[in-house]
């Protein structure tokens, strides 16, 4: 189980290590220091080169903790703190899907027409979902640890 849980770790500081700098470091000093069209510009890119590692981050934290589940018996065997585990991750996994496919695709949309107003209300509606997921990345990680001992 040292491995499957070591890639579990790995996928969870990924993402949950970059929704922290993304929203408590780069955008409070994007935000005094950068014009819309280049803060825009640089969220959009930004955006391009993070989305790929969350995918494969999912990819390894629901493939790692499905087969530790197997392992330790299947769902019906496991504590509730897995339950829990399991139905806070796969909401965040779909509040990324729906950021993603929906919110990111029209932010690239608008910025690419230098459409600021709209590529600005966009991202704004991107930072409190990822806002979101923070807090709900931080509540599974303490669930996880804790959920085990209480
Ligand atoms: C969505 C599907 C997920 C499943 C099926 C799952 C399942 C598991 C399982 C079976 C363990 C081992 C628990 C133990 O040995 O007692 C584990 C550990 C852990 N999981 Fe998940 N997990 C999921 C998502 C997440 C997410 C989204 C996070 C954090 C954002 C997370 C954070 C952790 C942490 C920090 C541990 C280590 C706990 C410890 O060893 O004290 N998991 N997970």
């Amino acid at each position: 189980m040292k491995i499957p849980l070591f890639l579990h770790l790995l996928g969870v500081i990924v993402w949950v290590g970059g929704m922290f700098f993304a929203y408590w470091v780069l955008r409070p000093i994007a935000a005094q220091l950068l014009e819309p069209p280049i803060r825009l510009k640089l969220w959009s890119g930004v955006f391009s080169r993070f989305f790929p590692w969350v995918f494969l981050s999912v990819g390894f934290i629901l493939a790692s903790g499905l087969y530790m589940v197997m392992q330790m018996g299947g769902f019906a065997a496991v504590g509730l703190y897995i339950h829990f585990m399991f139905a806070l991750g796969l909401l965040m996994m779909l509040i990324f899907i729906y950021v993603f496919f929906s919110a990111f695709k029209k932010l690239n949309y608008h910025v690419a027409r230098e459409e600021w107003p709209s590529a600005g209300a966009t991202l704004g509606k991107i930072r409190l979902l990822i806002g979101l997921n923070l807090i709900l990345g931080v509540v599974t990680i303490t669930v996880a640890v804790l959920g085990g001992s209480v």
